[in-house]
C-alpha cells in the first residue's frame, strides 16, 4: 500500500543525503557558517563538482557571489546541535561563527573557518551560478579535499563511528547512518 503525501512534503523523500556547512566569508573577511541540506555532487572526473541550492536573502549566498569561493564541511552526526543553532540565525544579522564555533578549525587552502570535528570539508571555487527564482543553484569544482584519518580509506567509512554523517530529514529532525555496509 502507497499513500499520497503534498506536494510540498514530497522533498523530504529526497532529503536524506549528507547535510553540509557551508563556509563563507564576506568582503571584510567576516567569517560564516551555514547548514544546507539540498546539496549533490554533479560530477567527479577529473575533479569533483558539486551544486548545492541557496535562498537569495542568505549571507552564505551573498557571500559566494562576492568571493567566488566556498568550504563544504560534513558535519559529524554528533554536532546536530551546533548545525540546528547554525542555521536558527543570519550571517547577516550577527558574527555567528565568533559566537557559536567553540574550536575553530582554519581551512587550508581558503582560510574558511569551520568547527573542529567535522568529518571532512572540500574547498571550492565557483563555477557558476543558475537563477531559480528565491533561490541560486551554486555550482563549485573542488580546490582541496581533507577527511579525518579513522573516516575514509577508499569511501567514507559510515560504520564507524567516525563516519557517522547528519542527514535531515526536514524540520528538527535528523538522522545518522546505520552500522551495517552491503
Ligand atoms: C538542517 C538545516 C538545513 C538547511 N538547509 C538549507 C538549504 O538546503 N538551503 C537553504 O537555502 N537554506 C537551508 N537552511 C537554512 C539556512 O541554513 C538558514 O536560513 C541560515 O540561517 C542561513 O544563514 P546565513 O544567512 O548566515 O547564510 C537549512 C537550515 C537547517 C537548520
Amino acid at each position: 500500500m502507497y499513500k499520497q503525501i503534498p506536494t510540498n512534503k514530497a522533498y523530504k523523500l529526497l532529503n536524506t543525503g549528507a547535510l553540509v556547512l557551508v563556509a563563507t566569508t564576506n568582503e571584510s573577511g567576516t567569517p560564516n557558517l551555514a547548514p544546507i541540506a539540498w546539496n549533490t555532487v554533479v560530477e567527479y572526473d577529473p575533479v569533483t563538482r558539486l551544486l548545492i541550492v541557496s535562498d537569495k536573502e542568505h549571507r552564505t549566498y551573498q557571500n559566494i557571489e562576492s568571493s567566488r569561493q566556498f568550504t563544504v564541511a560534513i558535519p559529524h552526526a554528533s554536532q546536530h546541535k551546533l548545525v540546528s543553532e547554525l542555521g536558527r540565525t543570519s550571517g547577516n544579522d550577527t558574527n555567528k561563527v565568533e559566537k557559536l564555533v567553540e574550536h575553530p578549525l582554519k581551512t587550508n587552502t581558503l582560510g574558511h573557518i569551520v568547527p573542529k570535528g567535522v568529518i571532512g570539508y572540500l574547498e571550492y571555487k565557483l563555477l557558476r551560478i543558475y537563477d531559480e527564482d528565491s533561490v541560486g543553484i551554486v555550482v563549485g569544482e573542488v580546490i582541496n579535499a581533507m577527511v579525518e584519518e579513522d573516516a575514509f580509506t577508499d569511501r567514507l567509512l559510515s560504520e564507524k563511528e567516525e563516519g557517522k554523517t547528519l542527514h535531515h530529514l526536514g524540520g528538527k529532525k535528523f538522522v545518522k547512518p546505520g552500522n551495517e555496509v552491503f
